[in-house]
């Protein structure tokens, strides 16, 4: 697979190009920030009584309704939550102009059909892999997040060069630019958020954190156990890969987890895992995102209360001074 870096992409598609970035959440801030920032001409689009709009401007950017910004500009980037993009796309599709090319930095909402873009424009995929907070302080470090990239319709012969020249502008070029299909980043993240990294692990967390306190251990000695060393193997993990980690624990770590780990994540969880995955590419959790929003969001409501009162998170108040 190739990498691209800074020196394999031509920046001056961008040239003389302005960019509306629609929605000034986690990954708008951070794009806009970043292409402002590599001298791109850009304008924050936002919805009537936004309040991101003083907060965008006094960032130093420019902002617009999201009509007059859409029909201003020659890239429209969609950085609104993925389950309104049906609905935001239908408000500025009349806007965007003939030709213009149409970004996401994430695969879903074209993957799964809640977006059906004009065939006259030119559709594209740059997606950083991380939150926009770290792609916003690693550019300003000099540095770049790694950064997906792919092409649904290329309608005027220039969407790649065009998502290559905007995975430059934001810096993840500075790390490498990877192509993948719309369809192909949708199902790994989405697997991911499910079955491993954001809702494998943090369970993980809690069921050995559980399993220490009825087996007698205190409530903070558990919690610096399974979930305090966490950070430490991330770090490893990205310092050293997998193997090199383990060649830098203790012996008695590392026959520990040779002996736990595939006793832990068993055959039944690679088989629930496949499952995770075939759901997704089904459609089923594209589909049950569409209902959280039209409920307005009450199992995700329901879930935050809960987690904040457990005994798991009182003991993380606690050893940090918070209560
Ligand atoms: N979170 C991440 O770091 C991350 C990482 C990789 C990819 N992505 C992808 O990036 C995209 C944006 O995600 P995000 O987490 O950055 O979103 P977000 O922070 O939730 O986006 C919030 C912004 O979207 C605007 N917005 C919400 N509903 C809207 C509507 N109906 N009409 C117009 N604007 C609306 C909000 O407007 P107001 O200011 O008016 O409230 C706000 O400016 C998604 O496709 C996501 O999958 C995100």
């Amino acid at each position: 697979m190739d990498m691209l870096r800074d020196a394999d992409v031509d920046p001056a598609p961008l040239d003389g190009k302005r960019v509306a970035i629609v929605g000034y959440g986690n990954q708008g801030r951070a794009q806009a920030l970043n292409l402002k920032d590599s001298g791109i001409d850009v304008v924050v689009a936002l919805r009537g009584g936004s309040g991101s709009m003083v907060e965008a401007e006094s960032a130093g950017l420019q902002t617009a309704l999201l009509d007059d910004a859409v029909s201003s500009a020659d890239v429209a980037m969609m950085l609104a939550p993925d389950e309104v993009h049906a609905a935001l796309y239908r408000e500025i599709e009349p806007h965007l102009r003939e030709g213009a090319a149409l970004g996401f930095s994430h695969g879903l909402s074209v993957r799964f059909g809640l977006v059906t873009p004009r065939s006259d424009l030119d559709v594209f995929l740059l997606a950083p892999k991380g939150p926009g907070t770290a792609l916003r302080s690693l550019y300003q470090q000099g540095k770049g997040m790694i950064g997906v990239w792919a092409v649904e319709q290329d309608a005027t012969g220039n969407a790649q060069a065009i998502a290559l020249a905007y995975g430059r502008a934001i810096g993840c070029a500075r790390a490498g630019l990877i192509a993948s299909s719309f369809a192909e980043e949708a199902e790994a993240d989405l697997f991911n958020e499910q079955a491993v990294v954001w809702g494998g692990v943090p369970e993980l967390l809690i069921a050995g954190f559980e399993t220490l306190v009825e087996g007698g251990v205190s409530p903070e000695l558990a919690y610096l156990e399974c979930v305090g060393e966490l950070h430490l193997i991330a770090e490893l993990i990205e310092a050293r890969g997998i193997a090199g980690m383990k060649e830098v624990i203790s012996n008695t770590a590392e026959l520990g987890a040779l002996l736990g780990g595939k006793r832990i994540v068993d055959d039944g969880v690679r088989r629930r895992m496949a499952e995770v995955l075939a759901e997704v590419r089904a459609g089923r959790f594209a589909e049950a995102l569409g209902n959280e929003e039209a409920s307005g969001y009450a199992r995700l409501e329901e879930a935050r209360r809960k987690a904040r009162s457990t005994l798991l998170e009182a003991t993380y108040q606690r050893l940090k001074g918070g209560a």
